[in-house]
């Protein structure tokens, strides 16, 4: 495969969205290394000029700030590019689906702050590494689109970054730009992470004990609603010590159980949420009847002591076993201990990891957003042709910061 580095001023490059993306040719995956950010716990790829982007599940754009002299693509209002770019409207975006003038208006959105701006696009490139699932193999760079945030959207975002990369199926997205119609996301609890997009292998160290992590995967079908560009899955219960959890009628129905790496412990609508807290503090008191509370430590409120509770052990506390009942309920996805309990306080408590949805959101809120704790030292493999979601915890034995980042 031959890269031509070309050096065409980037507005004659072609103008058509779908061009825009890896060259056919260029089928191959490539990688970058995932960062956690320790005062946002929010997850950073290197995408754009080297700089970190926040991943977004449920971005429909890849926006930056840009340099003052960044030239905007000549898109029209009519342009299909311009249609992808506004598909979604986020709410409390008002700035956004005002009259499209004469060049294409983009409105990226902030998924900290709620926050959107008016932006122009632009015809980038992104440089990254093909790999065969084991190492990084050679720089490629390929084209792109990308909207040209001012810099005040940037708040509350990790320090060192300069945007948000969407990862959307939908959109300006990366994966709708076709960048890969499949990609995988291993997010770090501590050190380097990795994303692949494409698809192919996962081999974390050490190699030869793992093996190839994508031949382990669960698979569940993957839903998408119209008003909103994040990744559905089919939840049809949430089970406690394998009892399921009373929930009102249709609760999770309703509003739906969408990924969210944005969101840094899974969060519950309030009706879900109490439900849930509930029965596992029982389930837990009932199993181990020695377990001690202790204060709520935010943004938690169930903690307990840790000289009280089971454990820990190579697979963490030996806490009630938390499933997501899958459509077909043939496949759960189990969170056990690992993915559940959080240390607080010098590992002299561990609270439950999961959080209320504030009240006052947006209307039509998800019954349940599964956020980056949860999703962590998981392979998470999305193929968007297929419209499935392969998922699998990574073997005690290693974790997602075990890839193996030299250049082979
Ligand atoms: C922008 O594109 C439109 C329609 O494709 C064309 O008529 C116009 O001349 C272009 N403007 C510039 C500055 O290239
Ligand atoms: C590609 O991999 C090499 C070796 O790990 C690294 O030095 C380089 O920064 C990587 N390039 C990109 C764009 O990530
Ligand atoms: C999924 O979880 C439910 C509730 O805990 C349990 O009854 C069921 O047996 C599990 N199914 C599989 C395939 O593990
Ligand atoms: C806790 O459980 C043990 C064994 O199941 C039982 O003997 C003991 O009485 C229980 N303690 C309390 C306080 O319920
Ligand atoms: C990482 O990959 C490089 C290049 O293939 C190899 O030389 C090295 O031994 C690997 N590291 C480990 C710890 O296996």
């Amino acid at each position: 495969m031959d890269m031509p580095r070309r050096r065409t001023p980037l507005l004659l490059l072609a103008v058509s969205a779908l061009v825009l993306a890896w060259p056919a040719s260029c089928a191959e995956p490539v990688l970058f290394p995932v960062a956690k950010d320790a005062a946002t716990s929010l997850y950073t790829i290197p995408v754009r000029d080297g700089a970190n982007h926040v991943i977004d599940l449920a971005g429909p754009l890849l926006w930056s700030t840009c340099a003052a002299d960044h030239l905007p693509a000549n898109i029209t209002c009519q342009d299909p590019v311009c249609k992808l770019a506004n598909a979604y409207r986020q709410p409390g975006c008002r700035d956004a689906g005002q009259t499209c003038k004469h060049r294409c208006t983009a409105y990226p959105y902030n998924p900290v702050t709620g926050r959107c701006a008016a932006a122009s696009l632009i015809h980038t490139r992104l440089v990254a590494n093909t790999t065969d699932g084991k190492n990084p193999l050679r720089q490629v760079s390929v084209r792109a689109m990308a909207a040209c945030a001012p810099k005040k959207l940037l708040a509350r975002l990790p320090r060192d970054a300069s945007g948000v990369a969407g990862l959307a199926a939908s959109g300006l997205a990366l994966p709708a730009q076709r960048v890969a119609g499949k990609f995988t996301l291993c997010l770090p609890r501590q050190g380097e992470g990795v994303a692949i997009f494409g698809g192919g292998p996962l081999f974390l160290l050490p190699e030869s004990a793992a093996g190839d992590l994508t031949t382990t995967l669960a698979f569940t079908p993957l839903r998408s609603r119209r008003d909103n560009p994040s990744y559905y899955l089919p939840v049809k219960a949430i089970a406690v010590d394998k009892a399921p959890v009373q929930l009102p009628k249709d609760a999770l129905a309703t509003g739906g159980v969408v990924l969210g790496t944005t969101a840094p412990y899974t969060a519950l609508r309030p009706d879900v949420y109490r439900q849930f807290v509930d029965a596992f503090d029982k389930a837990l008191t009932r199993q181990w009847n020695t377990t001690k509370k202790v204060p709520a430590v935010a943004p938690f409120e169930f903690c307990y002591d840790s000289k009280t509770l089971p454990g820990p052990t190579r697979i963490g506390w030996l806490v009630p076993d938390i499933d997501l009942v899958l459509e077909g309920g043939k496949t759960n996805w189990t969170f056990g201990g690992l993915s559940s309990m959080v240390d607080v306080n010098d590992f002299t408590a561990a609270c439950l990891g999961f959080v209320e949805m504030k009240k006052g959101g947006y209307g039509g809120a998800p019954a349940v957003v599964i956020g980056g704790f949860q999703m962590e030292n998981h392979v998470l493999q999305f193929d968007l042709e297929k419209r499935r979601l392969g998922f699998a915890r990574v073997p005690i034995f290693t974790s997602c910061s075990n890839f193996n980042f030299t250049r082979n």
